[in-house]
């Protein structure tokens, strides 16, 4: 298995470049499977689950090509045929399940596993489910799978009120809506900018949709979506993550630059706390700089959805807490149970508690090298990102976590100052077998 070696305290000057969105990247490919012919995606990253989605794909019957060092994907999706997500696949990355909308949307039936267990908290998929009967499919659950069909091929359209706003449900639901016999309409819509981005690659494609990036969207179905070519948005928590990152590691009073993000997929809240944690920040369309101030300021934040800010980077944002002046806390109102990586933190001295879905971090102790093992895919950039302030040497085991939506990190950093390098290791190993021979 692969790990990190960080030797933590050397300055990182960066820059650090932003590559394509994972979670735009894959709803767009789903999408693809809707016209009858071949879409090509740009700026599409080098990830494990862009490879797995597109395995995902292969077995409905497209053909998947994907160029990883152009960053193009091109899916051929006239050979849909075999309207199947089987749990062998759907269990390796929740996003498999945007497989329901996709194939009812193109083929009126779909047969796809449910997602299963989830690294941190209950991730239920009943607003999926309810929304798709809501728009006239009738489901099943049968040995794990869900079960879908519709009336004559095609979904009928009608109104679905989602409680919390849910991104995946909103994506799987739209898939299944715009090529509906009728109309749909989803109130309490999830109007991050994945989302917004993914529906205008279908409109794109021919969708009638309104409403893009409010509470309320609304869909006319049509009888079939074209091929398009559509560039892929660049990876907001990438840069969100860099501008932490910049900001606890870079050299105080120097700027350190951010590359090829969007700053305005960030978010205004992310923005405001960033900023009141006396970091400096400079926008521009595809610039972001930081530059450290000598202390930080520690900022409490309470996550939320967009223009909220991102659970994802919420894990980020305790480490920044952990090298600020004081005490500062870390809610998450997304999800209530995804502290996973305060245990790991706290094996490098870092001094952080959780309290039902508040961590409080008290920042400003000695950080120190040790083995820590990631857990989920923003928990184990976190624990990167600590080791590269911290004294001394810390392996951060089990990155295939990370390696499903950091593209090249260990380059990107190496590039930017940081001294890190991925090793292999025997996950099985004993005490006896570590025990030097002398
Ligand atoms: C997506 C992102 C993930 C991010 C999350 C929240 C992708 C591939 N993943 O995940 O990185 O952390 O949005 O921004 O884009 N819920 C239900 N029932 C459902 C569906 C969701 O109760 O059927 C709840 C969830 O438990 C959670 C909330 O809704 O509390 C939001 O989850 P959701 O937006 O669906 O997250 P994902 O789409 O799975």
């Amino acid at each position: 298995m692969d790990k990190f070696v960080v030797r933590g305290g050397a300055p990182l000057h960066g820059p650090l470049p932003v590559g394509g969105s994972k979670n735009t990247a894959l709803p767009l490919m789903a999408a693809a499977l809707l016209a009858d012919g071949t879409t090509t995606l740009t700026n599409v990253p080098n990830l494990r689950d862009v490879l797995t989605f597109s395995n995902v794909l292969r077995v409905s019957g497209p053909a998947v090509t994907f160029e990883p060092e152009a960053h193009r994907l091109t899916i051929d999706a006239s050979g849909v045929n075999h309207p199947v997500a089987p749990y062998e696949l759907v269990k390796k990355m929740r996003a498999s399940f945007y497989m329901l909308g996709a194939l009812i949307g193109r083929c009126g039936k779909a047969k796809v596993s449910l997602p299963g267990g989830c690294a941190w908290g209950p991730r239920p998929v009943d607003l999926h489910i309810e929304g798709m009967k809501a728009f006239g499919a009738s489901i099943d659950l049968e040995e794990g799978y869900v079960i879908a069909s519709t009336p004559n091929g095609r979904l009928d359209g009608g109104t679905f009120r989602m409680e919390p706003s849910s991104v995946g449900a909103t994506i799987n639901l739209l898939l299944g809506a715009v090529t509906a016999r009728g109309g749909s309409r989803i109130e309490n819509a999830a109007q991050e900018p994945d989302v917004v981005a993914f529906g205008e690659a279908l409109q794109h494609m021919g969708a009638q949709i309104d409403g893009l990036g409010t509470r309320t969207i609304e869909v006319q179905g049509v009888d079939a979506l074209e091929p398009v070519t559509f560039a892929n948005t660049p990876d907001r928590i990438e840069l969100g993550t860099f501008m932490i990152w910049a900001a606890i590691a870079g050299p105080p009073g120097t700027p350190v630059r951010i590359p090829g993000g969007n700053h305005k997929h960030l978010g205004e809240a992310f923005k405001t706390y960033f900023e009141a944690t006396g970091a400096g920040v400079t926008y521009t369309d595809d610039l972001v700089t930081v530059t450290p101030p000598e202390h930080l300021t520690p900022v409490s934040i309470e996550t939320g959805t967009y223009p909220g800010f991102p659970t994802d980077l919420q894990a980020q944002w305790t480490v920044l807490l952990a090298c600020a002046d004081g005490t500062g806390t870390v809610t998450d109102t997304v999800y209530d149970d995804r502290f996973k990586h305060i245990p790991e933190l706290q094996r490098l001295g870092i001094d952080a508690t959780v309290n039902g879905n508040t961590a409080t971090v008290h920042g400003g102790g000695a950080i120190k090298g040790a083995k820590v093992m990631s857990t989920d895919l923003r928990a184990s950039v976190s624990l990167v990102m600590a080791a590269s302030v911290a004294e001394g040497r810390t392996d951060v085991l089990r990155v295939y976590h990370l390696d499903r939506g950091y593209e090249q990190l260990e380059e990107k950093l190496q590039a930017a100052g940081l001294s890190i390098e991925r090793a292999t290791y025997d996950e099985f190993e004993t005490p006896e077998t570590l025990a030097d021979p002398a």
